[in-house]
């Protein structure tokens, strides 16, 4: 599969609807709206607007669609998508975002060539509060994720040469919001990269774990960031020997493959001094569990395992092209979890790079030993913030389902702040605790600690253990391992990688105004 991206620029068309020249206009359509604010589009229609809403056929409930053609009479698109918005009072930019993939999708479907998204501030432009600027972004990054396509290796499948192509319709808001068309038109482009990035981690974490090696996934990640102004290095088990990264070497002994550990860097050229954030991902790019092995049930889904990891990866693409005022690192371990005959056992102890010691309970508990050594090893390249993202337990499913990632850590501001910058950035969290009382489930008889603490509490004793390799730096560890994967199609989102934290982590070194 192909690391990189040639997609085209989204343009950008200011000025009424009806000029648009677009083969496709999509307009957001919300709750309860009456055909008589669009009068001249219904007249363009044959009153087909007034006939479907009146008919109850469209009623603007979210993800709804209505497609009928437009005849000419001032209005320049062919044809008219309305998708329903929903109640103008509940609608926020992240549903902007998501009406605007779901449109594209439909769009696709219909072997549409160019579709024009008409931008609606809803509610908010009469107060003259409403960002504009991020509501472009946001509906930018929409159109782009709906390029996605998982069939690399259906031979019948259709290509993506055929991508309709994206303007983005933007009416007169002078009266409603002070944004310059330039302003606008970057966030529009920012949207686009940021798009991108995610589409690019959703490859990643889509391809099985015989062509995505970890060996494989440190040369296409590479490439991926190198799109970006951010140098990459790939450390072999011998570095990791002389560094003594004894919980990485150890997941990774059960395999044939040999792990690599990933560091990418970006800094501004005239940029020595200020905080430097250090972004950790899970790289397993297959988890059969070692010798405490998976159920068969299953065990295929394990190859996303480094969906953690191909988010820093792709995060770290997006910073290199965006070039924020700070220096950025990425760390991304990546090794097979596997069951070989020199494998790691239940009951072996292991020496971390730190030098804490670790009682493997549980092979299975393997993210947290990868991420321990590369938490560590952020902070002896100078980090001075930590986020880390992984598919980490089963045990945050449990919890928050598949819509809401967890986020754990400390201090409180720093994880209250990543969870916000996520809200924006469309990849929702929610807080969960790391009491110190949860630390005695780690207690181990011969050992610093174990690795594996059971059932009760697992995705916050995962995150207990991860604590003890941050130092006492801010912190935040995001457990994606529900998130990660869609089991189910929706309107905004197809079935398989979603990419998600590729927005959050990227967008977190632009926010360093409200870091302490
Ligand atoms: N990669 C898994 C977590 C996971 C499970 C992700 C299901 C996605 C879906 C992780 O390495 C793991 O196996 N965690 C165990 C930990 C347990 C042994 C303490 C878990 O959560 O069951
Ligand atoms: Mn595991
Ligand atoms: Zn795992």
């Amino acid at each position: 599969m192909s690391t990189t991206s040639s997609s085209a620029p989204i343009a950008c068309r200011f000025g009424e609807l009806p000029a648009a020249t677009v083969e496709l206009l999509v307009l957001p359509w919300f709750e309860g709206e009456t055909p008589a604010a669009f009068a001249s589009l219904d007249e363009a229609t044959g009153r087909e607007l007034s006939r479907a809403l009146g008919s109850g056929e469209f009623a603007a409930r979210p993800f709804e669609t209505f497609v009928t053609p437009l005849r000419g009479e001032g209005w320049s698109a062919q044809r008219v998508m309305l998708i329903g918005a929903g109640r103008e009072a509940a609608f926020t930019v992240g549903l902007a975002r998501r009406l605007a993939t779901a449109a594209a999708l439909v769009a696709r479907n219909r072997r549409v060539r160019g579709l024009g998204f008409a931008l609606r501030p809803g509610q908010a432009a009469p107060s003259g509060d409403v960002d504009v600027a991020g509501l472009a972004q946001a509906i930018a990054e929409g159109l782009t994720l709906a390029e996605f396509s998982s069939s690399a290796y259906q031979t019948s499948a259709p290509g993506t040469g055929d991508l309709p192509q994206l303007t983005i319709v933007i009416p007169d808001l002078r009266d409603s919001s002070p944004e310059s068309p330039a302003r606008v038109e970057g966030a529009v482009q920012r949207g686009r990269v940021l798009g991108e990035s995610t589409n690019l981690a959703r490859g990643l974490a889509n391809e099985p774990g015989n062509t995505l090696t970890p060996r494989e996934f440190a040369a296409r990640a590479s490439s991926i960031a190198s799109q970006g102004d951010v140098s990459t290095e790939i450390l072999d088990e011998t570095q990791m020997a002389a560094l003594n990264m004894g919980m990485l070497l150890g997941v990774a002994r059960g395999s044939s493959e040999p792990p690599r550990l990933m560091v990418f860097r970006y800094a501004p050229a005239d940029l020595k001094t200020g905080p430097v954030l250090a972004l950790v991902g899970k790289g397993i790019t297959f988890d059969s569990g070692g010798i405490s092995i998976k159920p068969a049930e299953g065990m295929d889904k394990m190859k996303d395992d480094m969906s953690g990891g191909a988010a820093v990866a792709c995060a770290m693409r997006a910073i290199g092209i965006l070039r924020p005022r700070v220096r950025v690192i990425g760390v991304v371990p990546a090794t097979e979890n596997m069951p070989g005959g020199r494998a790691l056992k239940p009951g072996d102890v292991l020496t971390s790079a730190e030098g804490k010691t670790v009682e493997v309970t549980n092979t299975d508990a393997e993210g947290r030993l990868v991420l321990g050594d590369a938490l560590w090893y952020a902070r002896q390249l100078g980090a001075t913030h930590l986020v880390d993202v992984a598919t980490l337990t089963g045990g945050i499913t449990v919890a928050l389902g598949r819509t809401t990632s967890g986020i754990f850590g400390t201090p409180d501001w720093w994880v209250d702040h990543v969870r916000r910058v996520g809200d924006r950035a469309g990849d929702r969290m929610w807080p969960m605790p790391v009491f110190d009382d949860y630390r005695d489930q780690l207690k181990s008889e011969i050992a610093d600690m174990i690795n594996s603490a059971g059932r009760p509490a697992s995705s916050i004793t995962a995150a207990m253990f991860l604590k003890e390799f941050t130092g006492s730096l801010p912190w935040a560890h995001i457990d994606i391992a529900g998130t990660a994967w869609a089991d189910e199609a929706r309107p905004f989102m197809p079935k398989g990688a979603t990419g998600v934290a590729v927005r959050t982590l990227a967008e977190l070194p632009f926010t360093t105004d409200a870091w302490k």
